[in-house]
């Protein structure tokens, strides 16, 4: 799916306080990319990712994902097309601690109108050896592994993802975004990527930069790198 933003503006109010986190943002992704989003902190990255998914709702403008436009949803309608379309990652797993790394994955199965098969993606995710165990058994890259295995079971046709190798080291955040690739290639999934580390938008087809709020570049990565060719700093 492609997400297309016009003049979108996101301001927060809290208290005497406003602060404009997007400034009249107008940007295309276009189907099947991986899109890599870098700036400074503050800049409206999470923002920005968080109105393109209908996680918050824009103060003015309009986001249009293929042909439905999000911006105009209700807050059920929103709920429901997250649910069959957008896949999420952040910075921290979240998995349940009860459940087994199958079960983690099931609870995203479950929610898939044309889901994959669950031994099948955390086969992809390099998990089948842990595929019994429980989150308190496996390491911190693993638990992401899962993470990732739950958002994609479900077949989103985006998966959004706020920094989802920031508390990774080099050789873990690599095997992630090498997962990630081969979801893209097979699955023709956009991936929108937020990163801080400027080595990581090589790996993607369009990197965008925030500033302050504005998108002050989009360009086309015309030097595309396989994740784990990436020097990583
Ligand atoms: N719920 C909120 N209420 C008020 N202000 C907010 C809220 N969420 C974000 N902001 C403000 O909006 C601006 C953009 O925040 P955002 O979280 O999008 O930045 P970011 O680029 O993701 O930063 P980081 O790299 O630190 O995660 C910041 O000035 C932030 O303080
Ligand atoms: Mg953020």
């Amino acid at each position: 799916m492609s997400i297309i933003l016009e003049n979108v503006t996101k301001v927060y109010q809290s208290g005497e306080v406003e602060t404009k986190a997007l400034k009249n943002v107008s940007i295309t992704f276009n189907e099947g990319e991986i899109v890599a989003i870098l700036g400074p902190s503050g800049s409206g990255k999470s923002t920005l990712l968080n109105v393109c998914s209908g996680l918050d709702v824009p103060t003015d403008g309009k986001i249009q994902i293929d042909d439905d436009t999000i911006s105009d949803m209700n807050t059920k309608e929103l709920t429901k097309f997250r649910r069959n379309h957008l896949g999420f990652i952040f910075q921290q797993h979240n998995l349940l601690q009860t459940l087994s790394v199958r079960e983690n994955v099931e609870v995203g199965r479950a929610v898939g109108e044309d889901p994959f098969d669950t031994e099948e993606v955390i086969d992809q995710v390099g998990l089948t050896p842990n595929i019994d165990k429980y989150p308190y058994q496996i390491s911190g890259g693993e638990a992401q592994r899962v993470s990732i295995a739950r958002a994609v079971v479900k077949n989103p046709k985006i998966l959004f993802c706020d920094e989802p190798t920031g508390a990774l080291d080099e050789e873990t955040a690599k095997a992630i975004l090498t997962v990630l690739e081969d979801l893209n290639e097979t699955y023709k999934t956009t991936i929108c990527l937020i990163t801080h580390n400027p080595n990581i938008a090589k790996m993607a087809d369009r990197i965008v930069k925030l500033n302050s709020g504005e998108v002050i570049e989009s360009k086309e990565n015309k030097n595309k790198q396989k994740a784990k060719t990436i020097s990583w700093s």
